[in-house]
């Protein structure tokens, strides 16, 4: 089977691994790509804004199929642009990528199939902005969304009226362009944070989905929750003291009402979902739509997937996944990341990395390879990846490898699933104080 994969970060990478591990044999693409990618198949330069351009080359090539995995190509509309041609793609319709495209229009489809997620406001002109926040009544911290794509940056939480006129000023003035010249409003939302991917396949005349486990990302810099916000320093799943009643509940509220609402508004989706959820006090909220897989949430789930990868895409890709419990290893997971120096703020590029012989697997996230030689080439630069009977077990080897993998100024977190170790031992409940 010819894959055609779009992207170039860890994300792509633990796919495309889990991909050549298929049953069937697979002939890797990879556009870009990376030096990493380009180790497990050929490479081509293909523009991932350009839907035109990614379609005539698979027009000439004919892939079996096309998975794309960052968000850029979706709301740009590769998928339209390469199903028209017949040829499958695992990634949603243009419009059903607007979910994450805008948080605007995912808000309003909350709103209006009766998902559970913060109060919220959408505001499109100053004066409005600046209204609003004079008469906040939701409590500290406000928080403030770019409507569009931020590469991850568009979200503020405002911890007082100051900072929050602040921050809408910017956003007005065009902090990231057109994407936060329309600002969306919300309540705080508080307690435990996770990430809950779902396979959904939705049309006209049927709508399925499969849940994959659920996991929890780490977005600060450092140890404990401290420093600025990244991309995600490191995950694991499932959640050591989630009950299979609490994957029921979340199912019940959030999965299956949007899948319901994406048939009902007439959104065809072919991938993956990425809910974003705050675990309150009232259960389960969504924070947000994703639809793409989470990185490095891909990272730890490819660990855990007992399934033919390439077929399971294939299906979803082709509309016809079957509902159903997927196989999962009766494992833990867990991806930790190596960052360069300077990250969050900046990434000192081209630092000789030392990859001696960890007992896990390594994934490239931001490399290259120069004279044979991996040199640091991103902000997040590899993940650690392994898994585990139990989370203890799964942290005690990521331990055991870590020190086979380091370059000088290297940052790693330790305590990737330290706390909600903590809150597990504690005999403690989703439901509790986090
Ligand atoms: P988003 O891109 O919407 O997920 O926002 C980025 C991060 O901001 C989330 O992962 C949460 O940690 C936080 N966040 C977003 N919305 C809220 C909210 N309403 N209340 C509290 N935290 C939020
Ligand atoms: N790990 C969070 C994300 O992929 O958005």
């Amino acid at each position: 089977m010819k894959i055609l994969l779009l992207g170039s970060g860890g994300r792509e990478h633990a796919l495309a691994l889990k991909l050549r591990a298929s049953a069937q044999a697979v002939e890797l693409v990879s556009a870009p790509g990376s030096d990493a990618l380009g180790e497990l198949g050929q490479r081509v330069a293909l523009d991932l804004e350009d839907p035109a351009g990614v379609a005539a080359w698979c027009a000439g090539n004919r892939p079996d199929l096309v998975v794309i995995g960052p968000e850029v190509p979706l709301v740009a509309g590769v998928g339209d642009a390469v199903r028209a041609l017949g040829i499958p793609v695992f990634g949603h319709d243009a419009a059903t990528a607007r979910l994450e495209g805008s948080k605007a229009f995912a808000k309003a489809f909350m709103e209006r199939h009766a998902l559970p997620t913060a109060v919220s406001h959408t505001v499109t002109d100053l004066a409005a902005g600046e209204a609003l926040i004079h008469s906040w009544s939701h409590g500290l911290p406000i928080v403030l969304k770019a409507d569009g794509l931020a590469a991850g940056k568009g979200v503020v939480l405002a911890a007082s009226q100051a900072e929050a006129l602040a921050t809408l000023r910017a956003f007005m003035a065009g902090q990231f362009g057109e994407a936060s010249r329309t600002v969306v409003f919300e309540a705080p939302l508080v307690g435990m944070e996770l990430s809950l991917h779902v396979l959904v396949d939705v049309d006209a005349d049927h709508a399925t989905y499969a849940l994959l486990p659920a996991c929890q990302d780490h977005k600060r810099i450092f140890e404990g929750d401290e420093g600025p916000n990244t991309g995600g320093m490191g995950a694991f799943g499932p959640l050591p003291f989630l009950k299979s009643e609490d994957i029921e509940l979340m199912r019940t509220r959030l999965v299956e009402p949007t899948v319901r609402g994406l048939q009902k508004d007439g959104l065809r989706a072919r991938g993956v979902l990425f809910l974003g959820v705050m675990w309150t006090a009232r259960g389960p909220e969504l924070l947000e739509y994703n639809v793409r897989f989470g990185d490095p949430e891909t990272q730890v789930l490819m660990q855990l997937l007992d399934e033919d990868l390439a077929a399971l895409l294939l299906e979803v890709a082709e509309g016809r996944l079957v509902a159903r419990d997927l196989k999962l290893k009766p494992h833990t997971a867990i991806a930790v990341v190596l960052a360069a120096e300077d990250y969050p703020e900046g990434a000192k590029k081209g630092v000789p990395i030392y990859i001696g012989n960890p007992p896990v697997t390594v994934i490239h996230a931001g490399t290259k390879k120069v004279a044979g030689q991996w040199l640091t080439n991103g902000g997040r630069v590899l993940n650690l990846a392994t898994s585990a009977p139990d989370l203890v077990a799964a942290r005690a080897a990521i331990e055991e490898a870590l020190p086979e993998v380091h370059w000088p100024g290297m940052q790693v977190r330790n305590d990737i699933g330290l706390k909600a170790l903590c809150h597990a031992e504690a005999g403690k409940t989703v439901q509790d104080p986090w």
